[in-house]
């Protein structure tokens, strides 16, 4: 294999993967924060209106802090799981106060604020600020434990370190930091789906360790009951 794990996945994230939508089109990291909680337990089809009318009401992070609590979860209506809007509220306030209404731009520090996780961070700051950080969300575990043979559940914390190591290990030296970023999120959620996946289609087939030895329906191996 000539090209890299990374550059594969950019290129076909370049021809494949999604480019429209209204978060990909601004580096704001208030847009992209708030998208990136709303999709984490909602479809994309089903964010992008909420998306559009939060934004219309706190077009910025100032805005956004000095809200009424009631009136941001009144905005979070129908999406549900409304911690995530308590702590987006939260987090803007702490933003405000404690950063001058500058978002921060290193991963350590973005996931300081309330409700954002070590990855999501990585992908703010990935898309935002081209750091090059890893991502680890539930379809790009996915990818990585076929991809690299990884048995066990990833719930489980040694598997998830492994995976985060991997994870690591894969980011691009060269290539496209917030391309790479989108490219394992879109095909964790398109080709490398849980259940019959598109392997015919997949830039990384070639190297992939379940493919090659039989483990694409197994992995990643699921929770022991
Ligand atoms: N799910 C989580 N983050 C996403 C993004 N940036 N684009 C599409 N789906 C996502």
């Amino acid at each position: 294999m000539n090209t890299t794990f990374a550059e594969r996945l950019v290129d076909w994230q370049r021809h494949h993967g999604r480019h429209d939508l209204p978060w990909q089109q601004t580096q704001d990291p208030y847009r992209v924060w708030l998208s990136e909680i709303m999709l984490q337990q909602t479809q994309v089809m089903t964010v992008i209106p909420y998306y559009q009318r939060f934004l219309q009401r706190f077009p910025d992070i100032q805005t956004l802090a000095a809200a009424a609590d009631d009136e941001v979860l009144a905005m979070w209506s129908g999406l549900g799981y409304y911690s995530r809007a308590r702590n987006l509220h939260k987090a803007a306030k702490v933003v405000v106060a404690q950063h001058g209404g500058r978002f921060p731009t290193t991963p350590e520090q973005i996931a300081e604020l309330p409700g954002i996780g070590r990855s999501t961070a990585a992908a703010i700051a990935a898309f935002c600020f081209g750091v090059r950080a890893a991502i680890l969300d539930g379809n790009v575990k996915r990818v990585l434990a076929r991809h690299a043979g990884i048995t066990g559940y990833p719930g489980e914390r040694a598997v998830e370190q492994r995976l985060w190591t991997i994870a690591e290990q894969r980011l691009p030296v060269a290539a496209d930091i917030a391309a790479y970023t989108q490219g394992m999120m879109d095909l964790g959620a398109s080709l490398c789906s849980r259940s019959k996946p598109l392997c015919l289609h997949c830039p990384l087939a070639a190297d992939c360790v379940a493919r090659l030895t039989g483990q694409v329906d197994a992995l990643p191996t699921r929770k022991a009951r």
